[in-house]
């Protein structure tokens, strides 16, 4: 596929599902939802939708049956799994793909699947998702790399650590992209060092996954990723399903996280035998519809093309953070610089003056129909850090920021939506209208009345007496 300019008619948005739905908003007749939040979650796309809907006619179990369609449900399961692979630069015979609940679930896995010795300790970051920081904590002494006062990796301070702890680093676990500024430490040129001091190297690609190629690379290559952890719903596939994907031979050996049917290859009343492969880490009926999903979405990336996907949103990065610093006394953090667009994904966080983020992404929501994030992004130390080097004017104590957060269907329109209500909420156009609801939890309008209910379910008409 091909769109001429990156500020095209956006062909993009019609592949995902639910685009076109339309929201009440606090003034004027229900528009289409505006999504900024794709960093949290996406829409299916609807390539997805249509291979999940194929699938579910030959839905049977999964390596569990001698039924037509359980053979058939198992091969496509099967087959899944080396989309997956292959979306990610796995090589057959040294890296094999685990499917699992979602990113959080798979690097739990690989923490509980890696063995550390009593001196061995984990490298991770400031940058990182709770995600890839609290399951190390709670396997191994962890430390952290510090960030700079633009959230970027220190990597004298990464260096230094290495050299610090030279020959007891098990693991360095990193994020591919933040999911609170879009900054991408330089993962290939990091796998180098952590090699060279004898470490493995895991990256977080929940964010980067849908952004950017990902190549593992070969193992015999220093800059090769020994692990990577992604989800699916932050890949256009919303069904439950992720993958931790890495180098086969640690898994070859030792008790899986989860124990149960299809893990083991025999079970006496004294003994297990584990299952080799990935059945042995995937105990349970797998959630066989989200693996087709998530194979669904890497194959739909691929053919939209992810190097021209990634232009697209450089330059729809470029000219947001331009547009975004016009706003009266709004404040970029991360790298605000527009010519750096490139180098980081379209994850935005701002504050405004200094109204609560929250209040915000309320007015955003309810005005505009815009969906943002606020708050800290389940990375609170690196929020934390962000907000204490603040010099801007907001508050330290502030508790968090809001975020914006681009998907491949984010047009220009969108962001000049957004860029008009951010220049209308600067001005108080909405002050006095907004107050926080202790029962939702939240900002509302304190006249909004309207209803965004649907019925989801379709129920059966009641029995006539
Ligand atoms: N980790 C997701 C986010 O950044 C949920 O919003």
């Amino acid at each position: 596929m091909s769109v001429a300019s990156p500020f095209a008619r956006n062909v993009l948005a019609e592949q995902l599902v639910g685009n076109d739905v339309c929201l009440a908003r606090r003034e004027g007749s229900p528009a289409p939802a505006i999504n900024f939040d794709h960093a949290a979650t996406t829409p299916p796309l609807r390539a997805v939708h249509r291979a999940v809907e194929r699938f579910l006619a030959i839905y049977g179990s999964v390596h569990r049956g001698a039924g037509l369609k359980s053979q058939a449900a198992s091969a496509a399961y099967e087959e899944a799994r080396g989309i997956v692979g292959r979306f990610v630069g796995a090589r057959p015979g040294q890296h094999q793909v685990i499917f699992t609940r979602n990113t959080t679930e798979a690097l739990n896995l690989l923490a509980r699947r890696l063995t550390f010795a009593p001196d061995q300790v984990v490298i991770t970051t400031e940058l990182e998702h709770h995600a890839n920081d609290l399951p190390w904590r709670a396997v191994a002494p962890v430390v952290h790399v510090r960030s700079t006062a633009t959230g970027a990796l220190d990597v004298e301070h990464y260096a230094a650590l290495l050299q610090q702890y030279s020959g007891r680093v098990r693991l360095v676990a990193v994020t591919g992209a933040s999911n609170v500024t879009g900054y991408m430490p330089p993962i290939h040129e990091l796998a180098v060092l952590a090699h060279a001091h004898g470490a493995a190297i895991v990256v977080d690609a929940a964010q980067l996954a849908a952004h950017r190629r990902i190549d593992l690379g070969d193992l015999g290559d220093p800059a090769h990723l020994d692990y990577i952890a992604i989800s699916g719903h932050k890949l256009y596939a919303p069904y439950g399903a992720g993958a931790l994907i890495g180098r086969s031979d640690a898994f070859a050996l030792g008790a899986p996280m989860l124990v149960g049917g299809g893990s083991v290859r025999r079970v006496t009343s004294r003994l297990v035998d584990w299952a080799d492969g990935p059945a042995r880490d995937e105990a349970g009926t797998p959630n066989a519809v989200g693996a087709i999903a998530l194979a669904a979405a890497c194959l739909a990336l691929e053919e939209l093309g992810l190097d021209w996907l990634a232009a697209h949103e450089t330059a729809l990065t470029c000219y947001a953070l331009e547009q975004l610093a016009r706003v009266p006394d709004l404040w970029l953090y991360g790298d605000p610089d527009p010519a750096q667009a490139a180098t980081r994904l379209g994850v935005i966080p701002f504050c405004l003056d200094k109204r609560d983020p929250h209040l915000v992404a309320a007015m955003l929501s309810y005005e505009a129909g815009i969906a943002v994030r606020s708050g800290s992004f389940c990375a609170q130390p690196y929020v934390r850090r962000l907000l204490a080097r603040d010099e801007t004017g907001c508050d330290v104590g502030q508790l968090g920021l809001v975020r914006a957060s681009f998907g491949l269907a984010t047009s220009k329109h969108e962001i000049d939506t957004l860029v008009a209500t951010l220049h209308a909420i600067a001005r108080g156009d909405f002050d006095g209208l907004y107050a926080y609801d202790r029962e939702n939890k939240g900002y509302q309008p304190h006249d909004w009345n309207q209803q965004n209910s649907f019925s989801i379910f379709e129920r059966a008409a009641p029995l006539a007496a």
